[in-house]
């Protein structure tokens, strides 16, 4: 059923010794009966990339929902190793012009590199991804694969043997923040961190960035998705310092926070923070940020960070931003009062309440020639170098196109919200685009409008829609006239709607037929809870997917439709 996982290389042998017998069985993951549980539980060898890892029983987390991320974190490394590659043969040449230097593309992976990249992988469970680093990108020099858990050390090890990694990955036994903080010295410092926690990153994040090299790249996973999309609002700020909105474009404003935050912890140290590529994926986000160095830079970054009032009703966000930073021509940061508020005490298209929200960061998401680089790379990479190669190929068509707008309506909500059937994605881009703005879709959400145009013209083209929509559409004699609605409905337009379909309205993404949102391959493909042995999980068996059930709390607090 789900074709593109017939190309996922992962072969489970499932191990089952006994003091009788010895029995080897297969579990095939397009196989919809696959049990995550046997993954975890039993003695399992699995092949994923360029890495064979044994994972003892019950002992190691290992989730397959996790190998696109670990082949999107492969392609982006090897971009960082091939810059920082080129950068290190700039250096040698500036002091000998006469020296040579090997081109990145005719360097091995699996040699060792001196002077390469050094990579901290904080969190590693079984060591694999540091393993498919190791085996599958050049010019690297060191890895320290580090965990918490003795069992999973011991399994880092075990696996770092059989892979034939000795010389390049070194396992490390010690809590990520000593591990972190005990490499904030320059020559000790890491050209690449990679946090990859259960739930939250947050507690990490002071010692990466302080242990981090200038220009390096630090690579974070969260999948507390359930707090940064705002069903625990007060969970989300003791951990990012931010206020999450329960609303569509929840996934994007999860990144947005989580930038927010990490810019705090990283201008402190006067280090300034380069989003490369931060994305949405199935049930968390992945991020890869550039760290680079500069007190006014850091400071200037002030201007990328807003609150965010959020209407209740109609959706509409309005940014305050908390000051107008910059550089002067000497390079030292221009501070100016932001003013405010931009929207008085209601929506300025209904009337509604507002809510507050963030603070998030409101800077890009993406470096566009590091994106185009990326597809080029992964483009001319051998077919099966990763199992996901299709999927994240449409995605990053997707961003590619993606405008740098912050946020986005969503058309389901568009028309809840105006009481009419769903307008066609044709047909609302087409008006925009006829009035004289851009819009795009947004990577995190397939039905997103994101656009440039002020949200009164989103309105407008909203209320030419529901005139000429035939259903649900209420008379205004009937309503409230105090009603958001009324309100909404009864606003005069600034604009001659024209519906007419523009070239432009498709991605190009779209028109190459590229499956740009692809859905869940697997009924509990999510994030899993740490690894326990069988005899605990069956006593315990649901607790191993956090977020299948809220909390009482999560449910008192979710007042708005399923996101
Ligand atoms: C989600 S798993 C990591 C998965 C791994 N990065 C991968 O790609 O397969 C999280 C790991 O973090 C470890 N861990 C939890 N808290 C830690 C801490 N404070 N320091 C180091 N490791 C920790 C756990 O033992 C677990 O193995
Ligand atoms: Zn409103």
């Amino acid at each position: 059923m789900i074709s593109y996982l017939s190309r996922i290389h992962i072969n489970f042998f499932l191990i089952r010794t006994s003091i009788l017998n010895r029995r080897l069985s297969t579990i095939d993951i397009n196989d919809e009966d696959y049990s995550l549980s046997t993954i975890m539980t039993d003695n399992v060898q699995v092949k994923e990339g360029k890495a064979n890892i044994h994972l003892p029983e019950g002992a190691v987390f290992y989730n397959p929902a996790q190998v696109f991320n670990r082949d999107l974190s492969v392609a982006c490394l090897r971009l960082v190793s091939k810059y920082h590659h080129e950068n290190e043969c700039k250096k040698i040449k500036k002091n000998d012009p006469n020296a040579t230097c090997i081109p990145f593309d005719q360097l091995s992976a699996g040699v060792r590199q001196e002077n390469g990249l050094k990579i901290a992988e904080a969190l590693s469970a079984t060591g694999l991804r540091s393993i498919r680093y190791a085996r599958e990108i050049p010019g690297i020099d060191t890895i320290y694969a580090n965990d918490i858990d003795a069992g999973a050390v011991e399994s880092i090890k075990q696996n770092i043997d059989s892979n034939d990694v000795k010389h390049l990955v070194q396992a490390s036994h010690d809590d990520a923040m000593n591990l972190l903080y005990s490499h904030r010295k320059v020559d000790g410092q890491f050209h690449v961190v990679d946090l990859d926690p259960y739930g939250t990153p947050a507690q990490f994040l002071d010692g990466a960035v302080q242990c981090i090299k200038k220009n390096g790249v630090l690579c974070i996973t969260a999948t507390d998705m359930a707090s940064l999309c705002g069903n625990n609002p007060h969970s989300c700020y003791s951990k990012y310092g931010s206020i999450p909105l329960h609303q569509p474009f929840c996934h994007e404003f999860a990144l947005r926070m989580i930038l927010y935050t990490l810019h705090m912890q990283a201008a402190r140290y006067d280090r300034i923070i380069e989003p490369l590529l931060c994305m949405s994926i199935d049930f968390y986000v992945r991020l890869f940020v550039r760290i680079g160095y500069g007190s006014a830079k850091a400071q200037s970054q002030l201007g990328e960070i807003a609150t965010v009032y959020n209407c209740v009703y109609c959706s509409s966000f309005f940014f305050q931003p908390y000051g107008q930073a910059s550089l002067d021509e000497r390079g030292n940061a221009k501070f100016k009062y932001a003013h405010g508020p931009p929207v008085g005490t209601n929506c300025s298209h209904c009337a509604s309440n507002l809510r507050v929200g963030g603070p998030i960061w409101l800077g890009p998401l993406f470096d566009h020639s590091f994106v185009n680089e990326l597809i080029t790379s992964i483009e001319q990479a051998p077919e099966d170098s990763y199992a996901y190669r299709d999927r994240m190929l449409s995605m990053l068509y997707v961003v590619k196109e993606e405008l740098p707008d912050p946020l986005y309506f969503d058309n389901g909500k568009l028309a809840r919200v105006m009481h009419t059937h769903i307008p066609q994605n044709k047909l609302i881009k087409s008006a925009l685009l006829n009035a004289g703005y851009r819009v795009s879709t947004s990577h995190a959400r397939q039905d997103s409008i994101k656009t440039n145009a002020p949200h009164h013209i989103v309105w407008d083209i909203m209320r030419a829609f529901a005139e000429q929509s035939s259903t649900k559409r209420a008379t205004t004699e009937r309503l409230n006239t105090d009603s958001s609605y009324y309100h909404l409905l009864t606003k005069p337009s600034t604009i001659q709607v024209d519906f007419t379909e523009h070239p432009d309205w498709e991605s190009e993404a779209r028109k190459n037929k590229l499956i740009r949102f692809m859905g869940n391959p697997h009924a509990r493909w999510g994030p899993l809870g740490k690894a326990v042995t069988k005899k605990k999980r069956s006593n315990d068996d649901n607790d191993s997917i956090p977020n299948k059930k809220q909390t009482k709390s999560d449910e008192d607090s979710s007042t708005e439709e399923n996101l």
